[in-house]
């Protein structure tokens, strides 16, 4: 199988004065100008439905940037119908030309359509620049290359034959459609999660989150332009219910790819438990969901590597990454030092909407997240066994802004020390350096969720006591790193325990879940 070896996109800088820079604020003075107005795709036709709904800037609420054309249960079966009328065709076409629409897609993104994406993430998602270009550019060319080349990895693996006897495995795509299900927080994995199904020959009804519709849109016309056939991959923007209710009872309802919050999947799994009668095959059920990820710091720890680890780790993308860490705990021997660091560099952060590219920290997606953390601050200020050492300050009367913070609590099994909170609050617990172990045991015991953890530590020892130790509390482990950031073809990403089925994003796992196996023997 010959196909074009992938490489990691390199990250474009924005530093001032760069051509980068200008072609980027000219797409977002573009995307200002034009008032978007945003049909759903189903079967290749551009649908509006009249009912519009107004796309803001979450750093810049009282602005109207353009308009989606919601759907309802109609266009969901249309969806359906479509998807379904171009599977004979989509199926049987050569693998290298499914490769090669894919292909196509990554380099119009590398290319003509990288800051069209990035403006409409930075603007629809509210990410500074660098996020932006880390995902929406980066992380979904990756997803796109580097899954052709899995997907030949998987045709190749063959079983052996002998004389007188033929033996293959046909990688056929699953009986029916799939459903793409994506969150707001990643333009890529929004991209990812019905490309690569699409990719192992199945066809898709994607539905994105009404606050990433500006992104998926473009996403949509650059595979089509690439020239992906009609009905292949149907955009909807419909309710969630809506989608599920006609979705989950559909005969041909094959398998859903989904990344979101972990109650949301979790509903979602009874639903098609309840339905499973009603199938033609057992969908195939593959979900990325939420996380509670941790930085644990050892006495040994470098005090700069620590710091960055934290301040990066838990404030890039407004902590609003899946990957981000939410809680950490800290060597009692360490903590004035790193203290004093992170108190001094959270002061520095930038708070601010993302056309001012000095800005660090823009704004949280919307106003009930907002709400939500809100309400986790007031609660720490009013809770005695809470110091908040950073930020606790939050203003929504521009955009949905939340100071980066960090709350100290001497509780390391309370509330914000084990949910997803999903914002730039992080809650830190020092611990005794002579209970090591028992902090250790306290950590695996708390982590409902398992999707990514970092430890920070100089002592060989201790590291590979750490790895050992909490080998089960994430799916993506960190040593002397941050806990996010992680790179497709180099760290396959994905989490157990509530985090998710573990089907490890952008790699041969993943698409292996999109494929039902023939084994055929034939005798010569
Ligand atoms: P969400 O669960 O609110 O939404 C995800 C998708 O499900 C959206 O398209 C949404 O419209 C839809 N949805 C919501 N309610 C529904 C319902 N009742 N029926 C059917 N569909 C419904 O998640 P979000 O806020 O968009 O994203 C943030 C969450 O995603 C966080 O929990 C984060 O940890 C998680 N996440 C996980 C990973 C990972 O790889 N593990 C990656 C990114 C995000
Ligand atoms: N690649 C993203 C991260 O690891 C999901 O932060």
């Amino acid at each position: 199988f010959n196909v074009p070896a992938p490489v990691n996109e390199p990250v474009k800088n924005y530093s001032p004065g760069s051509r980068e820079r200008s072609f980027l604020k000219e797409a977002i003075s573009s995307a200002y100008s034009v008032q978007a107005d945003i049909p759903m795709y189903i079967g290749g036709e551009e649908v509006r439905t009249g009912n519009k709904i107004a796309i803001r800037p979450p750093h810049n609420h009282q602005f109207v940037l353009g308009h989606f054309h919601q759907g309802d249960k109609t266009h969901v079966k249309q969806a359906i119908d479509a998807a379904l009328a171009a599977k004979a065709g989509w199926e049987n076409l050569a693998w290298e030309q499914r490769a090669a629409i894919f292909l196509k897609a990554a380099d119009l993104i590398a290319g003509p359509y990288r800051y069209k994406l990035n403006a409409a993430t930075m603007l629809g998602q509210s990410k500074n620049a660098y996020q932006a270009e880390i995902d929406s550019a980066c992380e979904l060319i990756d997803f796109l290359r580097f899954n052709v080349k899995y997907m030949t990895d998987i045709y190749a693996q063959q079983p052996v034959s002998s004389r007188g006897t033929w033996n293959r495995l046909e990688q056929r795509p699953l009986e029916g459609f799939i459903f793409a299900l994506t969150p707001f927080n990643f333009t890529a994995i929004a991209g990812n999660l019905p490309t690569s199904a699409a990719l192992m020959g199945n066809v898709v009804v994607w539905k994105p989150a009404n606050t990433q519709v500006y992104a998926a849109s473009v996403i949509m016309e650059v595979l089509k332009e690439a020239g992906l056939p009609d009905g292949v991959i149907n955009l909807i923007y419909v309710s969630g219910p809506d989608a599920g209710e006609i979705i989950f009872q559909h005969p041909d309802f094959a398998g859903i790819h989904f990344t979101g919050s972990t109650s949301v999947f979790q509903n979602i799994w009874k639903t098609i438990g309840n339905s499973i009668h009603k199938y033609k095959t057992y969908p195939r059920i593959v979900g990325e969901t939420g996380g509670k990820d941790y930085i644990f710091v050892h006495g040994s720890a470098n005090l700069k590597v620590a710091n960055t680890a934290l301040v990066r780790g838990a404030f890039e993308y407004q902590g609003q990454k899946c990957s981000a860490a939410s809680r950490a705990y800290v060597a009692k021997s360490i903590w004035p030092e790193l203290k004093k660091l992170l108190v001094r560099d959270l002061a520095s952060l930038k708070v601010g909407p993302v056309e001012d590219f000095r800005n660090f920290i823009n704004a949280v997606i919307d106003e009930k997240s907002f709400d939500k953390l809100a309400a986790v601050i007031d609660q720490a200020k009013a809770d005695p066994g809470i110091e908040i050492i950073a930020g606790g300050k939050y203003d929504k009367s521009k955009g949905y802004f939340i100071d980066p913070t960090i709350l100290v609590t001497q509780d390391p099994s309370s509330v914000t020390m084990c949910e997803e909170i999903f914002g730039p609050v992080l809650t830190l617990y020092v611990y005794d350096d002579e209970k090591l172990d028992e902090t250790i045991e306290l950590l695996d015991k708390t982590s409902i969720y398992a999707l990514t953890g970092a430890i920070i530590a100089s002592d060989r020892y201790v590291i590979e006591k750490l790895t050992n130790a909490l080998r089960n509390t994430a799916g993506n482990f960190y040593i002397n790193d941050k806990c996010t950031g992680a790179v497709v073809g180099q760290q396959p990403f994905g989490g157990a325990r509530g985090s998710g089925t573990n089907d490890k994003a952008g790699s041969m796992i993943n698409l292996l879940r999109w494929v039902s196996p023939r084994t055929i023997k034939e005798t010569l």
